[in-house]
């Protein structure tokens, strides 16, 4: 990976030097007055670029906003130094990479909420639970307890603060058609809410490919916005799984740029609403079924590098003995390492 970063600064270097050879006084210093909202609005797009953009996967001004100068300038025809221009703006508009201070950004995170995992350890490990206003994805093998997890959290959020909740809605975005209102119903119960009542406070919807799996996060915040004056905003966004759309739509190397494309896309996307709207974004991902492919190291998530600086929090689950769940941070900013251990019960998650 630093082998790549070093191709890429090398690259960009490159683009550098003919975008300062190329540039001109253009027209685009009247375009960039103008607000960027779709790619038509960038500079030295045309209907035509844009449409050659769209059809190879770069719809959004995120998706060109993290684009490689040399992918665009394949794709759409034009020359280095133009694609470099047009990501440029991208990045200004899609405000990746802007500063805040650092006292604000202090009494933003004031306001951060937390969600009991339903297990104190595992609480203990994150600090308190869950953040809002952050992504946190879960990853393990099959059956190590990723949806089970959301599951107790989609109950949990609807508690009270004082009993590890937010007096939250959740949204679940469900790919793999593995949410069971049943379990929510027992772990409700189990835990002293009225399972009827719980249920209501959850709305589901089930994805059936990639593409549909980023539209419901635009449907999403209808809802989102719909709930945010009431008594019951939503506070836990799920998408379970993150990644098997992804994984199964785009297969083999040449797709790869493309997936990524839309993915840091559907996680920009996710991060706004988590930001936005002070809610946190729960995403469930599968551990690469080929340990050997990879050097010594089975524990790596499928979504490589965009989905891995993406996550503000990720969490690597396993089996323990005895039926007991063993979960790990990988990668904190501000938590230290360590393990915590639960259980998965009629309650859900506990320890
Ligand atoms: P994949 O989605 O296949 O990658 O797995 P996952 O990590 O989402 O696993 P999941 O959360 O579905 O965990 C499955 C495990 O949870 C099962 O093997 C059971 O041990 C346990 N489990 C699932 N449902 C229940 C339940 O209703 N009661 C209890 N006590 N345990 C359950
Ligand atoms: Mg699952």
């Amino acid at each position: 990976m630093a082998k790549k970063k070093v191709e890429e600064v090398k690259e960009l270097e490159e683009f550098e030097e003919l975008e300062i050879a190329e540039s001109s006084p253009s027209s685009s210093s009247k375009k960039k007055e103008k607000e960027i909202k779709t790619l038509e609005d960038l500079p030295g797009v045309g209907p035509a670029t844009a449409e050659k953009l769209r059809e190879a996967g770069y719809d959004s001004i995120e998706a060109i906003a993290v684009a490689s100068p040399l992918e665009l300038k394949e794709i759409a025809g034009i020359s280095e130094g133009a694609a470099l221009k047009i990501i440029q703006a991208a990045r200004e508009a899609a405000n990746i990479g802007t500063f805040m201070r650092a006292d604000e950004y202090m009494e933003k995170r004031k306001t951060i909420g937390r969600i009991s995992t339903g297990s104190k350890a595992l609480d203990k490990l994150l600090g308190g639970g869950i953040e809002t206003q952050a992504i946190t994805e879960v990853f393990g093998e099959f059956g190590s307890g990723k949806t089970q997890l959301a599951h107790t959290l989609a109950v949990m959020v609807q508690k009270p603060p004082e009993e590890g909740g937010l007096g939250g809605s959740v949204i679940w975005i469900d790919t793999e058609n593995t949410f069971r209102p049943e379990r929510i119903r027992q772990i409700a119960e189990a835990r002293g809410l009225d399972p009827d009542e719980t249920l209501k406070n959850i709305y589901v919807a089930r994805a059936f490919n990639s593409n549909h799996q980023m539209l419901l996060v635009e449907k999403a915040e209808e809802i989102i916005k719909e709930k945010a004056s009431t008594d019951r905003p939503v506070k836990l966004l799920v998408v379970d799984s993150l990644m098997a759309h992804f994984r199964s739509e785009y297969v083999g190397r040449g797709t790869l740029a493309e997936r990524q494309q839309k993915l840091a896309k559907h996680l920009s996307d996710l991060h706004r609403l988590a930001d936005l709207y002070d809610i946190a974004v729960f995403v469930t991902n599968q551990v690469q079924a080929k340990p050997d492919a990879f050097f010594g190291d089975p524990t790596r998530p499928v979504g490589g590098h965009i989905l891995a600086h993406s996550a503000t929090l990720r969490i690597y689950l396993r089996k323990g003995k005895a039926g007991k769940r063993v979960a790990r941070l990988i990668d904190s900013p501000h938590l230290p390492e360590g393990e915590a251990v639960f259980r998965i019960t009629e309650k859900g998650v506990e320890d």
